[in-house]
């Protein structure tokens, strides 16, 4: 009797603190509040570690990196033993991820990489190049003939993620526009490099420091007025955008729906934000791409929870970030048009139909 009681007794000891080390909180860290993209993450997390009885705090950077290092040292300091950070400056962020790797703290790169460091222990990441294919893929579809206009807009330098989308877009728009399909209105140096299959990290700097948005809606927009100002009436007619995600899509086919030479444009996106999904219903924008937050959330907090129990999480891939190559999985996109959008967005529970009109 005694003997079962001892074993009863450590198996439950065992049980309660395997549970509390699995457990323990977890700290996040987000770019901003000012896009609709990253409230949407925060809304997802909270769900999901209630539901997995997790507790976490969340912090949001204001794309400044000085108070996302602040953010960092703050969850430190408050206890947690894994921090979920999407960098605002992937470079930057090096700093922020060295303390926490100092302080014996685990990090998880969320979404975009973390660069040239190795206190990296984990990407969670969606397939970036096949989003940018994607947008590519599209463009494609809806392109007959020659001579196509074509206007380039990419995100922001200090993102990761910016290469790898125009990377992706590039894989597939490039032998179009070699072939004379498309034509590039907006960008001499990627004309000057229209002959290259595959870019270097230089030569695409070069084209996304010339087209790119900052991931700024105001910027977006303009960019793509200028653009409009200094174009011919002939270089309008019926046109090709680039736009490399749903906030500055917006911003930019407004600008090119307001301009009386511009007939027609198709444009693309990505985040299947709301106000996005809407401009698809009405016909402003044409494409988004689809990345399921819930799934990015739920690797994440999976991830967290490997780490914090000494486990590696699940790995598919590896991207280098410029010192090691760090392990992750990343999971699919899925295009969203006028024709798949109530299978996409409503059907598959990612939104409710009351918050769209003329669906
Ligand atoms: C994300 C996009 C987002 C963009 C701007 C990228 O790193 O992958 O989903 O729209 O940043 O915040």
């Amino acid at each position: 009797m005694k003997r079962i009681l001892v074993f009863l007794t450590s198996v439950i000891a065992i049980v309660i603190f395997g549970c509390s080390t699995s457990k323990a909180p977890i700290g996040i860290v987000l770019p901003t509040k000012d896009e609709p993209r990253w409230i949407q993450d925060q809304t997802r997390f909270m769900e999901a570690l209630k539901k997995a009885g997790v507790g976490a705090e969340v912090l949001f950077s204001q794309g400044d990196s000085a108070k996302e290092k602040a953010n960092v040292e703050t969850l430190i300091t408050k206890g947690v033993k894994v921090i979920i950070i999407c960098p605002h400056d992937g470079a930057a962020a090096a700093a922020a991820a060295d303390a926490a790797r100092k302080a014996g703290v685990k990090v998880i790169s969320y979404d975009r990489l973390i660069l040239n460091t190795e206190s990296v222990d984990y990407y969670v990441t969606f397939d970036s190049f096949n989003v940018g294919a994607a947008w590519g893929d599209y463009l494609v579809s809806k392109a007959s003939g020659k001579g196509n206009h074509l206007y380039l807009y990419a995100g922001a330098l200090s993102d990761n993620n910016a290469f790898i989308f125009f990377q992706g877009a590039w894989s597939v728009l490039q032998p179009k526009i070699a072939d004379g399909t498309f034509t590039i209105m907006n960008s001499d140096k990627a004309v000057a490099l229209a002959g290259k299959a595959s870019l270097s990290r230089s030569e695409l700097s070069s084209i996304i420091g010339q087209v790119t948005t900052n991931w700024d809606f105001n910027v977006a927009k303009s960019k793509a007025e200028a653009n409009l100002i200094s174009a011919k009436k002939e270089q309008k007619g019926q046109v090709y955008v680039v736009a490399p995600n749903d906030g500055t899509a917006r911003a930019i086919a407004d600008a090119f729906g307001k301009d009386k030479d511009v007939t027609k444009y198709f444009i693309t996106g990505q985040d299947a934000e709301k106000a996005s999904i809407q401009y698809i219903i009405d016909g402003k924008q044409s494409m988004t791409v689809l990345k399921d937050v819930r799934v990015l959330v739920d690797d994440a907090i999976a991830a967290a929870l490997a780490l914090n129990n000494g486990k590696t999480p699940e790995k598919t891939k590896t991207y280098n970030n410029g010192k090691i190559d760090v392990p992750a999985k990343p999971s699919k996109v899925t295009t969203v048009t006028r024709e798949n959008v109530k299978a996409a967005i409503i059907e598959s529970g990612y939104y409710e139909a009351k918050d769209f009109k003329g669906l």
